[in-house]
Order: C-alpha cells, then sequence, then structure tokens
C-alpha cells in the first residue's frame, strides 16, 4: 500500500506544481496553428505556417523543409525532445496529405463534372491558382474547460468549419471542392479521430506548458507613449491627433477630454484600429475635430494595464504653455518672495538695530 500511495501524493503535487504555476495568469488563452498555402500550379504549392499564443509567435515552419523555427527561447523546452519528434512528423505527413488531397479536388472542380468513379486524369487542365488558410487551436477558459476549433478557408472566404461535439466538418459554402474536401475529411474516421484527439489533448496539453513557460512574455507590459498634436485640413477646422504607441498588451482606452468631460462617440471623433508595430508593441490615434479657438481646452486620456489605476493626460496647445509660464511665474514668485522676505529681515534688523541703540541711547540717557 506504500508505494500506490507514496506515486499519488506525488501525482498530487505535481498537478498541484502545475496548476499552481499557471492558475494565477487571469483570463482566457488561445493557442493557434496558421497554414497559408498557395498552389500556383499541381507541382508548385507555397506553403507558410506559423503558431501563436495570444499574439506571441512561438514558431513557424521552414518554407522548404517544413522544419519548425523557434521564435521564443522557452517554446522548445517547454516539450520534451520526442514531443517535439512527433509534432514535427504529424506536420509533414499532414501537408503532404493536405496539398494532395487539395490537388485532386482542385482538379476535380476545374473539370466541371467528374467521373462518378472518381478517377484522376493526369493529363487534365491544370487549375487556377488558389489560396488555402487552416486555422486549428485550442482555448483554456478560467474555469479550465477548454475548447477545440478547426477552419478552412479558400480563396479569403470560408469553406469548411469542425463541430467539436460531434466531430464533423460543415460546409461554409456549397461548392463542389468544399464537398469534397469535406468527404475526404469525413469518410476517413482515423482522420477524424487524429484531428479530435491532437486539437484535443495534443494542443491543450502543449497550451498548459506554454502558459507556464512563457508566462514573462504574456505578462510583459510596455508603457504607452502619447503625443497631441494637431492639423489643419482648412481655416474652419483644427485636427487633434492623439498617437499612441509601443504599448503591450493589446487593450488600451484613449479618449479625449473637453474641459475635463470625455467627449463621447460621435462624428468629430475618429479612433484607428490598433494596430502592430514591429517589436510587438502596439500603436493608434485618436482625432478629435475642433473649430479653431473655440475656447475649450483639450487633453487626450490614456488607460492601459502597464500604467496600473494612473492615467496618462497629455493636454493640447494652450495648456502646456500654460504649464510652462505657471512655473516661470511660480519661479519668478518665489524670487520677488525671497527678496522681499530678505528686505523685511534687513529692515527689520535695521529697526532693531535702531530700536537697540534707541533703547541704549535712552538707558545711556537715564544713566546719564
Ligand atoms: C508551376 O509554377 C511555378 C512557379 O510559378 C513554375 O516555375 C513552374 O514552371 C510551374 N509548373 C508547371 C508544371 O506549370
Ligand atoms: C467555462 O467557461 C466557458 C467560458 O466562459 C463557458 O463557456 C463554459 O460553459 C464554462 N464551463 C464550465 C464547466 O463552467
Ligand atoms: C476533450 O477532452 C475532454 C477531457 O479530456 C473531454 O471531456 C471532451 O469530451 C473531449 N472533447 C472532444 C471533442 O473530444
Ligand atoms: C454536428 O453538429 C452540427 C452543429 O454543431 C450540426 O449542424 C450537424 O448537423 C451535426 N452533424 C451530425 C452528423 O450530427
Ligand atoms: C465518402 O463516402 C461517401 C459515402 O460513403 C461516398 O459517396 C463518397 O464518394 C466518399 N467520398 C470520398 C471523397 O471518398
Amino acid at each position: 500500500m506504500q508505494p500506490p500511495r507514496c506515486c499519488l501524493l506525488l501525482v498530487l503535487l505535481y498537478l498541484f506544481l502545475l496548476s499552481g504555476t499557471w492558475a494565477t495568469l487571469q483570463g482566457t488563452f488561445t493557442f493557434r496553428l496558421l497554414q497559408t498555402s498557395t498552389f500556383q500550379n499541381t507541382s508548385f504549392v507555397d506553403t507558410e505556417g506559423i503558431g501563436l499564443l495570444e499574439d506571441i509567435e512561438l514558431g513557424s515552419l521552414d518554407k522548404h523543409t517544413w522544419d519548425i523555427h523557434f521564435c521564443q527561447p522557452w517554446v522548445r523546452p517547454a516539450l520534451p525532445r520526442s514531443q517535439w519528434d512527433i509534432i514535427d512528423n504529424i506536420f509533414k505527413i499532414y501537408l503532404y496529405t493536405f496539398i494532395r488531397i487539395m490537388n485532386e479536388g482542385a482538379i476535380q472542380k476545374d473539370e466541371g463534372n467528374p467521373s462518378p468513379s472518381g478517377n484522376l486524369s493526369p493529363l487534365s487542365a491544370p487549375p487556377d491558382p488558389f489560396v488555402l488558410q487552416f486555422m486549428a487551436g485550442c482555448k483554456l477558459y478560467p474555469n479550465r474547460t477548454s475548447q477545440i476549433f478547426a477552419y478552412v478557408g479558400y480563396n479569403g472566404q470560408d469553406f469548411l468549419s469542425f463541430n467539436t461535439d460531434n466531430a464533423t466538418w460543415t460546409l461554409s459554402q456549397d461548392t463542389d471542392l468544399a464537398r469534397y474536401v469535406r468527404d475526404v475529411l469525413q469518410n476517413d474516421t482515423t482522420l477524424v479521430e487524429a484531428v479530435k484527439d491532437l486539437l484535443n489533448d495534443t494542443c491543450v496539453n502543449a497550451l498548459e506548458m506554454f502558459l507556464s513557460y512563457g508566462r514573462a512574455a504574456l505578462e510583459r507590459q510596455e508603457l504607452p507613449v502619447a503625443t497631441v498634436f494637431a492639423r489643419t485640413p482648412s481655416p474652419h477646422q483644427l485636427l487633434l491627433v492623439c498617437h499612441v504607441t509601443a504599448f503591450y498588451p493589446r487593450p488600451i482606452s484613449v479618449a479625449w477630454l473637453r474641459d475635463g468631460h470625455e467627449v463621447p462617440p460621435g462624428p468629430q471623433l475618429n479612433t484607428s484600429p490598433v494596430l502592430p508595430n514591429a517589436d510587438l508593441t502596439y500603436q493608434l490615434s485618436s482625432v478629435l475635430a475642433v473649430a479653431p479657438q473655440d475656447g475649450h481646452s483639450y487633453a487626450c486620456r490614456v488607460r492601459h494595464r502597464s500604467l496600473g489605476t494612473r492615467s496618462l493626460l497629455v493636454p493640447w496647445g494652450n495648456s502646456p504653455v500654460l504649464l510652462i509660464t505657471g512655473l516661470v511665474a511660480g519661479l519668478l514668485g518665489a524670487v520677488a518672495l525671497a527678496a522681499l522676505l530678505l528686505l523685511c529681515l534687513w529692515r527689520r534688523r535695521k529697526h532693531q538695530g535702531t530700536e537697540e541703540s534707541q533703547s541704549r541711547n535712552s538707558i545711556l540717557s537715564k544713566e546719564a
């Protein structure tokens, strides 16, 4: 009885340590594999693939060898070498099979009326070039339940999606090619099971390991840098621009304040989408259209996780000048005050001196 109990304890301890490593990371995390294959012709297919944890690129596929390149130092140590070898093999077999199936399907589709036997003629006309995109992965919720997903896109449009409940593929567009690919994926029950297991077991396990190894990368915070400037597209219009950049993570709140009150959304307010910078930080701009010299004060307010409960407040135009003049006035005032104080002290001393001499005089006069 002793060894099993000991093992059980060890397992419990291991689970506890495992859960402890990422349980404090708040939120829902998604691991995604993205594949884009451009079919130029049946003998030339260009395939790119990347793996993402949230917005962090973990690895990419070599275009020519389909080997995995790691983009973060902590990704390879997150899984044992044997598991990477298996994943590497699965990618290669999958890509080879996927490309073959798609090429055959594209040839059939292009023939317009495929023969009922489904036999393919290698001499058939080459299909038009097309682009296939594949996205698959898994999501881990704060309650520790997970969800898997898989989608296929064809020339930029939804093509097929995977139903996780009954492990079937659904057509997103009703075309011969979509039905053909669905049937190929569906008819092979071992393939369906493999996809399900790969996503439900391998993906979720890997995601948990990436969450514990990549914690620092996920918790990285970069402060936003905000600049406010104006553009005058016409003499009657002033565009106030608040440009915010260099922040991470992506969620941010940028608002314009008019006399200290938030300007509500409307036609005069135009905020760009959040755009990526090359160093995995983000940027955006918020533009407020105002009438020149309308007598109001404006400021851009930024709230971001890296700022905690504080906000970044960047006033526009007159306000910084006011701030500087205020500073100069303050300095001048301080100098004047110091001078006045010195004068007072000097006069008081002088006064005291005369009083003293007066009293001394008076004493002297009494004594005299
Ligand atoms: C396929 O496309 C590639 C690149 O566009 C080209 O170099 C090659 O000759 C083409 N092959 C055939 C059989 O058309
Ligand atoms: C876990 O959270 C997800 C997302 O909030 C929710 O859809 C799911 O039903 C939850 N599962 C359980 C067992 O609470
Ligand atoms: C995934 O695995 C969990 C438990 O590991 C199981 O409850 C769930 O039904 C599985 N989902 C699929 C789609 O196989
Ligand atoms: C599988 O589930 C989807 C919705 O989740 C449904 O539309 C489809 O008919 C189901 N397929 C089978 C074979 O039950
Ligand atoms: C898939 O199976 C169905 C029915 O069993 C069959 O009619 C169809 O030809 C098969 N398709 C492929 C691509 O194997």
